[in-house]
């Protein structure tokens, strides 16, 4: 069976402090994951939240960010080989956040992806479509094309460490989450376009993340279907309780 995730972005959210407490609240709080639990906390607090995680099994480290380029004059910026070295295993990459607040566009996200890569951390790449574009119902095309634009480059080796999350925006930090049955048939499709690009074992084995307004009500049903292998959680990450539900159910 493909690895089940769930992962807490934390986004600009909590103190050092606050961070520890919570961390601590959520390595009591879960018991015996039924996959790999990815912690991406903000920056300055990754070595220290980092070392806590490491003496877990299943817990991970996962940074928010990176820049695109190796290193150089980019004051404020962040790089993969920094990121790798305090120890992150994991990069969120095209979250919606950075590609609206940030102009971040296809072809940044495809670098952000590559200089992840080749310091051997995995990728969650962050895909999903504004309210309008689901109305029109042309949302398999826009995320096609994200995919394609930022992801369908790599060689199957590389492939084969990404892991997927579709974060339809309208649903992020709305409360309004996709519906089990929405959420399904884009992971679906999401699988399908995998499969046309590196075939049927690659796409079977692609976990594929569900994230937007998922919390401890509506994981269980979420992660139930057959394409949602687990969730990219914002808000609901920040609550110990509310965390520890969710990754109770994957399945
Ligand atoms: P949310 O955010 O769970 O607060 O909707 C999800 C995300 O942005 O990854």
């Amino acid at each position: 069976m493909r690895q089940q995730i769930v992962a807490g972005n934390w986004k600009m959210n909590k103190t050092l402090e606050e961070g520890i407490d919570l961390t601590k609240a959520i390595l009591e709080k879960v018991e015996k994951p039924n996959g790999l639990v990815v912690i991406a906390p903000p920056y300055p607090y990754l070595r220290e939240l980092g070392k806590m995680l490491k003496v877990r099994k299943h817990f991970h480290l996962a940074a928010q960010n990176c820049h695109e380029e190796e290193k150089g004059a980019y004051t404020g910026e962040v790089s993969a080989d920094m990121l790798a070295s305090v120890g992150c295993e994991f990069v969120i990459i095209g979250h919606s956040e950075r590609r609206q607040y940030f102009k971040e566009k296809n072809d940044v996200l495809a670098a952000k992806v590559n200089v992840s890569l080749a310091r051997g951390m995995r990728p969650i790449f962050c895909c999903g479509e504004p309210l309008h574009i689901r109305e029109a119902d042309t949302h398999v095309g826009y995320v096609a094309k994200q995919l394609k634009a930022s992801l369908f480059h790599l060689k199957e080796e590389d492939f084969r460490k990404v892991v997927i999350a579709y974060e339809p925006i309208w649903a992020i930090g709305t409360g309004r989450t996709a519906t089990s049955l929405q959420a399904q048939e884009m992971h679906q499709a999401i699988r399908v376009l995998v499969s046309k690009k590196y075939g049927k074992i690659v796409a079977d084995e692609t976990p594929i993340l569900y994230g937007g307004s998922c919390n401890a009500q509506n994981a269980a049903e979420l992660f139930a279907q057959p394409d949602v292998d687990g969730g990219l959680i914002g808000g609901a990450s920040l609550k110990a309780d509310d965390f520890a539900t969710i990754v109770a159910a994957l399945k």
